[in-house]
């Protein structure tokens, strides 16, 4: 099992969980189910990936009891107010098959109807009343958090997409100022060749571990919680299995000197992740 990471809202997240974009209903149970048996105990998926219902049956095949893990959601821009909020929350838990939820996301910022203060606004109440554990929000910029602050409102964690390739030093400068834990969505770089870079595979070859694991321990030594998808089976454990060897300083440093400048996605869609 991995670590975990304390929340300034008080609750406490593993280091690193099985992300589940762009699996369906039946390939997302089957993978969680997997991932419980390997030590998995984060789960993160969304209203927007159709597959709540998939992680939830996942979940109750594993036989895991329901306080043994920790589930993220994320609800779509037509909730974004302080009652739709309360109707997302509904929605997933009735989907997951659960009466809390440990983290539910504000999905993206969407500023083009700038409504996500009021979103939060309706997470703080719902954790109020314990049906979250924690709150946060998602594809949030610096600017976009500084107006939640303003408020008083302190998002427990910010889930960007985030790898060696897109270290977002900014970001995580000022989620550390804040308090707030930042969540790598895509750290493996979507599984493309950033694992076939000739500095991942220096390091790999170093170790005797794969670029995979090279890359998550890249993630856990930022304190980043890491969300690697896989569906398959030997590649789910081989994600997990990372506590056995420590990055020096200067390995970390090389990996994150891969940053391109790149943002890679945009501020407004919500699409995909
Ligand atoms: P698969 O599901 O066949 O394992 P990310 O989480 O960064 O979006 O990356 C997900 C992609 O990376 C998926 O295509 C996944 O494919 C692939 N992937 C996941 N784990 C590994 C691994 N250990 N080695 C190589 N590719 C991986």
């Amino acid at each position: 099992a991995a670590p975990t990471i304390d929340l300034p809202g008080g609750a406490s997240i593993p280091a690193l969980g099985l992300g589940t974009w762009p699996l369906d209903d039946d390939e997302a149970a089957t993978a969680v189910e997997q991932a419980v048996a390997a030590g998995y105990r984060l789960f993160d998926t969304a209203e927007n990936y159709g597959n709540e219902a998939g992680v939830g049956e996942g979940i109750r095949r594993s036989g895991i009891e329901r306080d043994q893990v920790f589930i993220t959601t994320k609800f779509n821009k037509k909730w974004h107010s302080v009652d739709g909020v309360r109707r997302a929350f509904e929605q997933s838990a009735a989907k997951l098959g659960v009466d809390y939820i440990d983290l539910l996301l504000v999905h993206w910022p969407n500023p083009d109807q700038d409504r996500y203060l009021d979103a939060v606004k309706g997470l703080v109440s719902l954790r109020e009343e314990g049906l979250l554990k924690a709150i946060g929000v998602s594809n949030f910029k610096p600017h976009h958090l500084q107006r939640l602050l303003d408020d008083g409102l302190v998002p427990d964690v910010n889930q960007v997409q985030l790898d060696p390739r897109h270290t977002r030093a900014d970001s995580r400068e000022f989620h550390a100022q804040h308090g707030i834990v930042t969540e790598s969505w895509s750290p493996l770089g979507k599984g493309g060749n950033l694992l076939q870079d000739p500095a991942v595979d220096l390091l790999a070859d170093k170790y005797g571990m794969t670029p995979a694991q090279i890359v998550l321990r890249w993630h856990l030594q930022l304190g980043l919680v890491a969300i690697p998808k896989s569906a398959n089976p030997l590649r789910i454990k081989q994600n997990i299995n990372l506590f056995g060897f420590e990055l020096t300083q200067d390995e970390v440093d090389s990996l994150s000197a891969l940053d391109t400048g790149d943002d890679d996605i945009t501020d407004s869609d919500s699409f995909g992740h």
